[in-house]
């Protein structure tokens, strides 16, 4: 199973992917936990664009849009040999990344769409100025404007794709988590009892 926590930044995806992995650990399950931008080098050289001055202007967009793309490609065989291995991939991030963050849309599916489609997707839904205090604006697209887009973004694809359960990550990070182990146990077929320990 291919789970994915999505949200604007400083949303918590780490801190939610950690918890479930430990959870999920703990009812015997294997779990890999896999992260976007990867460690690959186009990972590095993506997380050196995010910190341009430009990196929300219309050719870094879709510069971006390409590396994340090909820094994809490289991640999906990855995450095809752990399934292969009957291992949860907790996956922070995915190509619906690409589809909030980056434009023009059609073209950024287009080049997304080799893409595996995760089974299940978290957006992790938070307000602008929770966001933006959290994420400490390290680089340009943390600001306030830019992920007002993404956040609008983000709604519409849970609008459309079934496979998204949008969570109120306003809450503490023990109450998202409960939201979270609450969607996932009837499909792995876990008892509900363990979610309180
Ligand atoms: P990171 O520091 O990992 O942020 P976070 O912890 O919020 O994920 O930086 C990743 C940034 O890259 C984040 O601002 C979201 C952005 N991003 C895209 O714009 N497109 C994508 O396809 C992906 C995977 C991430």
């Amino acid at each position: 199973m291919y789970i994915v926590l999505e949200g604007i930044d400083g949303a918590g995806k780490s801190t939610q992917i950690e918890l479930l992995k430990e959870w999920l650990m703990s009812n015997g399950f294997q779990v890999e936990t896999v992260l976007e931008p990867t460690n690959s080098e186009i990972g590095q050289l993506i997380r050196k664009f995010l910190q341009d001055e430009y990196a929300t202007s219309d050719y870094m967009q879709k510069t971006l849009g390409l590396l994340f793309a090909a820094d994809r490609v490289l991640l999906m065989n990855k995450i095809n040999k752990l399934q292969e291995e009957n291992k949860i991939i907790l996956s922070d991030r995915s190509f619906y990344s690409s589809l909030a963050y980056q434009d023009p849309v059609d073209w950024i599916a287009e080049l997304n769409k080799y893409a595996k489609i995760p089974d299940l997707v978290f957006l992790l839904d938070l307000d602008l100025k929770t966001s933006v205090t959290r994420s400490g604006e390290t680089d340009e697209f943390e600001n306030e404007e830019f992920l007002s887009c993404v956040k609008e973004n983000y709604l519409e694809l849970a609008k459309r794709n079934d496979n998204f359960k949008i969570i109120d990550g306003n809450k503490g990070p023990n109450m998202v988590a409960k939201d979270i182990k609450n969607e996932v146990a009837p499909l792995l077929g876990i008892c509900k009892s363990s979610i309180i320990k």
